[in-house]
């Protein structure tokens, strides 16, 4: 073990543990696009792209020249001054998503951008209550971890007036509903909600348009049509939360554009911001909602919002999707990447159910394929996809995993023979859950 390792294991509260005494990372000191490596010289594949952040892998040039550059002539200047990377990144940030008239709240993080944007919600319509769901994730905040779907942070959280909804996951349907018959009552529930909980109370529904990597799951069909439908009839806000779907991680610059007749009124946005390269995160408001603040004043903000070289970072990011083509990459890599991944799935019978879109999959792992029994309850990990995840990163490739879900996430700039090994290791390593299931190879 390195010096810096026992020195982490000494003085850092490593997050999202089980216990501390789990954390064991090797010391990273070096990375080039989808791979890094380690202390000892050991390669990583990064099929996690990290925290599902970096969408342009490790040590991206041009961002890297981008940040030089701008710390060689301002480091920093305060929100109450111009400046160009901000000014600009804004511009790129509502050109992208179409939100005309629309203006950009910056932030440091994801967690920031979903708690301002409970505040905003709540001036503009002058109503308290918001509506999450389960099986989501909006930051480990106050209000943004009790509006997600993780129960484990309940106890710390601060819950008032949040509600939260069932979610729209057809493989394990709450409603016990098949689509399309179930003609989306899984969306028809929210208004439902609206209306038990006062619709004269409710300020905003906040929704992944794609949930990460609590489900990956989008709602069937129509969801998200249906979902912004109801927000207007009731005059409540829709907050699509796109901090790990948006730049072209589901094929488009954000996930809501699937259904580009139903923008929502405001977006949260971190992780592809700057492709993680420096911290950064945005609400997005509509041209309605940000009109509010024309008239009324806004008594938030925060010391480094829009910091100059974040912002700088994410004007090269942006810019790098644009010239790379990444999303539209994103799209026919992400193609490719289904049919390999339904191919692999035949295979074996642990893979209860493969959820993928653009360059973003999870396989749902199961203990039993015909009633779709996990191994664990949500968010455990079984252990036999535990074993799984320390074989192939043995053999130096890095799945995201999550409970009972083990989640594709690549760089948007992966080299199409990385990835392709990637799914092959993949392959041969699903053996070690299929041994933990209750049919036999090749039965499924
Ligand atoms: C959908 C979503 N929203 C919000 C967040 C919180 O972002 P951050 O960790 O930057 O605070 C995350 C982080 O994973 C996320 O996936």
């Amino acid at each position: 073990m390195s010096t810096t390792v026992d020195t982490e294991k000494t003085y850092v509260l490593h997050t999202w543990q089980a216990k501390q005494g789990d954390w064991n990372g090797p010391e990273v000191v070096g990375g080039a696009g989808a791979w890094f490596w380690d202390a000892d010289g050991n390669r990583y594949l990064d099929m996690a792209a990290q925290a599902e952040c970096n969408h342009l892998g490790h040590q991206h040039p041009a961002i890297i020249a981008a940040i030089h550059q701008q710390a060689d002539e301002m480091c920093f200047i305060h929100n109450a001054w111009g400046s160009a990377p901000r000014a600009e990144l804004a511009r790129l940030i509502i050109e992208k998503s179409g939100l005309a008239g629309g203006k950009v709240f910056f932030t440091m993080d994801g967690a920031e951008a979903t708690e301002h944007a409970i505040k905003m919600a709540r001036w503009i319509t002058d109503r308290r209550k918001i509506i999450g769901r389960f099986r989501s994730y909006h930051g480990a905040t106050s209000n943004a971890i009790a509006l997600s779907g993780d129960s484990r942070n309940w106890k710390a959280a601060s819950v008032p007036d949040l509600v939260r909804a069932l979610p729209p996951y057809c493989y394990r349907c709450p409603f016990g509903h098949t689509y399309p018959e179930c003609d989306l009552r899984c969306a028809d529930h929210i208004g439902d909600l609206i209306e038990w909980e006062g619709p004269e109370t409710i300020a905003a529904v906040v929704a992944e348009p794609v949930v990460g990597t609590n489900g990956l799951f989008a709602g069937p069909g129509d969801y998200w049509r249906r979902l912004r439908k109801i927000c207007d009839r009731y005059g409540v806000l829709l907050i699509a939360d796109e901090v790990m779907s948006g730049f072209g991680r589901t094929g488009e610059w954000f996930a809501w554009q699937h259904w580009p007749d139903a923008a929502p009124d405001m977006m949260l946005l971190a992780k592809g911001l700057t492709a993680a390269h420096l911290p950064l995160g945005a609400v997005t408001l509509n041209a309605r909602c940000a009109g509010y603040f024309d008239v009324n004043p806004l008594p938030t903000g925060l010391t480094y919002a829009g910091h100059t070289l974040c912002c700088a970072a994410g004007v090269a990011a942006i810019t790098a999707y644009e010239d790379e083509k990444l999303v539209e990459r994103s799209r026919t890599l992400g193609q490719w990447m289904h049919h390999r991944l339904r191919a692999i799935a035949a295979r074996h019978p642990s893979v209860g159910d493969v959820r993928d879109i653009g360059l973003f999959a999870a396989l749902e792992l199961v203990a039993d394929p015909q009633t779709r029994a996990p191994a664990v309850v949500w968010p455990m990990v079984p252990p036999s996809l535990s074993r799984l995840s320390k074989e192939a990163k043995s053999r130096g490739v890095v799945f995201g995993v999550r409970g009972n879900l083990l989640i594709l996430c690549p760089p948007l700039n992966v080299e199409e023979a990385d990835l392709a090994w990637a799914l092959d290791v993949l392959d041969e390593l699903l053996v070690i859950t299929d041994e933990d299931c209750r049919v036999p190879a090749g039965v499924g």
